[in-house]
């Protein structure tokens, strides 16, 4: 089998031996150097047997044998502790360390994809991997507003600082609140003003928090799923309705066909069946949005997203002069 998901679960595998070879090379040397450690994972392991048989043979007594037993562990686990401790070394030293602690590196909990296993899988079928290098940068903690003016900007009430600020604050409000969120989030306005920034500092901060988010550009997407129609797997398809939050950066740079229309459509009354939120920017102003699609998008756009209007002058021409 060379599926994303087989391909991925070998490399859970992997993950694992490797977390578990780690963990016994710490307790050896662990033991080495500190032989009472030893003695009391000995202790540990032999005490339990012994109580248990111990129980087996009065079952009148049990209750106060298993009693004793969890005071004696527990004393047991606070020397271990006050050990380690006393040698600057952490609590959890001497347990397994998992990349994921959810699934402990399994890929599941209780027979369902753990979201380290969804999102990875995510990644694989719409390479993401380029994704993770951009997220380390255009995160919430970079975001800088200062390259956006704070003079008056046409005829706009505020200036393209107090906007964006407003718009900021609404995002980290959107992603804490997540998935209790009553609207999808829809960003307009020319390129250069940060939408798709601002769409990463949001994927990046749901990831964090064991989300599954999925982002594409509406022509790679739509180039994806006329691929994947041909074929008979279908995981990709089923992720975009199925992850927790989608991106469609860039509506309206797909060449529009009857296909693509379909397959927007699709994907928004999909979500909004299911109560999935989404994210939708784009460079269309309004107008040239209701001129480009059918009311039947349109209408589901403005009665359940949050609109927000980018503006300003193009961050991109900023940021050359800066250097
Ligand atoms: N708030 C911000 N702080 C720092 N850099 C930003 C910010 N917003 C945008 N940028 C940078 O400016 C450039 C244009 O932003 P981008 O998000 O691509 O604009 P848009 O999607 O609106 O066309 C990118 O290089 C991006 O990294
Ligand atoms: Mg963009
Ligand atoms: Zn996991």
């Amino acid at each position: 089998m060379n599926s994303p998901l087989a391909k991925i679960l070998t490399q859970y595998e992997k993950k694992r031996d490797k977390a578990f070879k780690e963990f016994l090379s710490r307790k050896e040397n662990i033991y080495k150097k500190l032989p009472r450690i030893r003695e009391i994972d000995e202790e540990i392991s032999s005490i339990g047997l012994e109580k248990i048989n111990e129980a087996f043979h009065l079952p009148e007594k049990c209750d106060d044998i298993l009693d004793e037993l969890k005071t004696v562990l527990m004393r047991l686990k606070q020397e271990k502790e006050a050990i380690l401790k006393s040698q600057g070394l952490p609590l959890d030293y001497l347990r397994i360390h998992y990349e994921c602690e959810d699934c402990q590196d399994t890929g599941y909990i209780n027979g369902s994809m753990c979201h380290c296993l969804k999102q990875n899988l995510i990644g694989a079928l719409y390479d993401l991997s380029h994704l993770k290098n951009i997220l380390k940068y255009e995160n919430f903690e970079n975001f800088d507003l200062s390259l956006y003016s704070d003079l008056p900007f046409g005829d706009y009430p505020r200036s393209p600082r107090k906007n964006m600020e407003n718009i900021y604050l609404e995002c980290i409000k959107f992603s804490n609140n997540f998935p209790d969120v009553n609207e999808s989030l829809f960003f307009y306005g020319n390129s250069g003003l940060g939408k798709t920034f601002l769409s990463h500092c949001i994927a990046k901060d749901l990831i964090d928090k064991g989300h599954t988010v999925i982002y594409q550009t509406v022509p790679n997407l739509i180039e994806i799923l006329r691929k994947t129609a041909l074929g008979e797997a279908n995981e990709e398809a089923e992720l975009i309705n199925e992850c927790d939050f989608l991106i469609l950066d860039d509506l309206g740079t797909e060449s529009a066909t009857a296909y693509s229309e379909q397959v927007i459509f699709n994907i928004i009354n999909t979500r909004l069946l299911s109560g999935k939120k989404m994210l939708i920017s784009t460079n269309f102003n309004l107008e040239e949005l209701m001129n480009t699609y059918p009311e039947r998008i349109c209408s589901r756009i403005f009665g359940n997203f949050r609109i927000y209007a980018f503006y300003g002058d193009d961050i991109r021409l900023k940021k050359v002069k800066v250097i």
